[in-house]
């Protein structure tokens, strides 16, 4: 189509180029003088000149203040454009992750808006985490069930997840949950572009790092180091303490390691419960930290992976890599996350001691 569009452009400017050329022919040979005679007494292409006056005069400073005017052009014109320049390029970088954002949120849009409806699970534009219809099979009775799944909020996903695991997870989807393929490599209907301009966009609504300065607060002593890896805001600190305490309120006797472990869904995003219980995404928990989408965590089968406590705080910190060996012969793949940026060290020590008692 594009390929066509160029050969049909191309043959109008090739008529309209043609045809001009022509009818300069005719107007130049009729506009032409006839000769006038011999050519010793005067050729056709002679006529009187100005006199040294006139070309001595005005004319010549016209042309000498041409001459100047080009000279102000390469001193002053051309260091002034290579001042500009770099500013010019950074403009060019933000305009084009500005289009990016802009394609990445038209994806992400709900169905109603045009886009993969991404927004419309995730909770919104901002994801700050939803629901999505579900329909599970149980294993034993073979009876289909309708459920809503929990979709979990996007907002901070780069404090977990490398842009790499990200991506997998967008081409490769969930297959065992709503949560579909959506790139190519994975039979989605995304081109690797799609995935990109998604991962840009996630990235434009993460959470800013406790420390960060953005454009908004801008200051000329901040630590710009701080705003990629630092970890989440106050704010959301406070969140995940809000959530432990309203767990706790409903399950007395729970140590705070439990509590982080099961949070609530509206809070799941930082929980370990999602990915290590069965069906606590769906309001149907069964045994606790038996495993899911992540490993089964009880009986002590952690514990071979992990001698000491120190081995597997350090593994829940950081989180897996793919191919990458952990602990006693563990070998992750990338999907487990790493928590260490969203969770204090002593949340991270309380969560290790229960895992380490189921
Ligand atoms: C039909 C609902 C639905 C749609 C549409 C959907 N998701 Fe999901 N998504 C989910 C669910 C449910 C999960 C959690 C799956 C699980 O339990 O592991 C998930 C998980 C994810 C995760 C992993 C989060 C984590 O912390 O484990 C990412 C990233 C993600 N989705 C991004 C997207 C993007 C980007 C789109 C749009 C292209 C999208 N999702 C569309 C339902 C959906
Ligand atoms: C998004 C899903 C997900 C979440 C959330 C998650 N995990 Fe995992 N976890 C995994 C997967 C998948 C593995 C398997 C290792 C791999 O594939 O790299 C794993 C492995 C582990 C292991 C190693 C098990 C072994 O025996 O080798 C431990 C321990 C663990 N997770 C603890 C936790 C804790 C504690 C939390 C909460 C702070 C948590 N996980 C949250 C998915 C998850």
């Amino acid at each position: 189509m594009i390929a066509l569009n160029t050969t049909a452009v191309a043959w109008v400017i090739f008529a309209v180029v043609l045809v001009g050329w022509i009818t300069y022919y005719f107007l130049n040979n009729a506009a032409a003088r006839k000769e006038l005679g011999s050519e010793v007494e005067m050729a056709p292409n002679r006529k009187p000149y100005y006199d040294d006056e006139v070309l001595e005069g005005r004319r010549l400073e016209r042309v000498q203040l041409l001459g100047v005017l080009l000279l102000v052009t390469m001193v002053i014109g051309l260091p002034v454009y290579w001042i500009l320049e770099p500013g010019r390029q950074a403009g060019a970088v933000e305009y084009k992750q500005d289009q990016f954002i802009g394609w990445g949120e038209n994806l992400f849009q709900t169905t109603a808006n045009g886009g993969f409806n991404c927004a419309g699970c995730h909770g919104g534009l901002n994801a700050t985490g939803g629901q999505a219809p579900y329909a599970v099979t149980d294993p034993k009775t073979g009876e289909v069930r309708a459920v809503n799944w929990f979709a979990p909020a996007l907002d901070t996903i780069f404090y977990k997840y490398s842009k790499e695991e990200v991506r997998f997870i967008l081409n490769y989807g969930r297959p065992f949950s709503p949560m579909s393929a959506w790139g190519a490599p994975g039979g989605g209907p995304m081109t690797a572009q799609n995935i990109e301009t998604l991962l840009v966009y996630l990235e434009s609504i993460q959470k800013q790092p406790e420390g960060c300065l953005t454009e908004t607060n801008f200051s000329p002593t901040a630590d710009p180091s701080v705003c990629d890896g630092g970890s989440v805001p106050a704010a959301t600190q406070d969140e995940i303490q809000k959530a432990v305490d309203t767990y706790l309120a409903q399950n007395p006797g729970a140590s705070q390691g439990e509590a982080l472990f099961n949070l609530d869904l509206a809070s799941g995003a930082y929980s370990c419960a999602r990915c290590h219980t069965q069906g606590w995404s769906y309001g149907d928990p069964g045994v606790t930290g038996q495993g899911a989408f992540g490993w089964n965590l009880t009986g002590g089968a952690t514990n071979t992976h992990f001698p000491t406590e120190a081995d597997m705080i350090s593994f829940i910190k950081s989180g897996s890599s793919n191919g990458k060996k952990y602990g006693m012969q563990g070998q992750g793949s990338g999907r487990m996350p790493g928590f260490g940026s969203m969770l204090t060290d002593e949340q991270i020590k309380a969560i290790v001691e229960y895992v380490r008692s189921l």
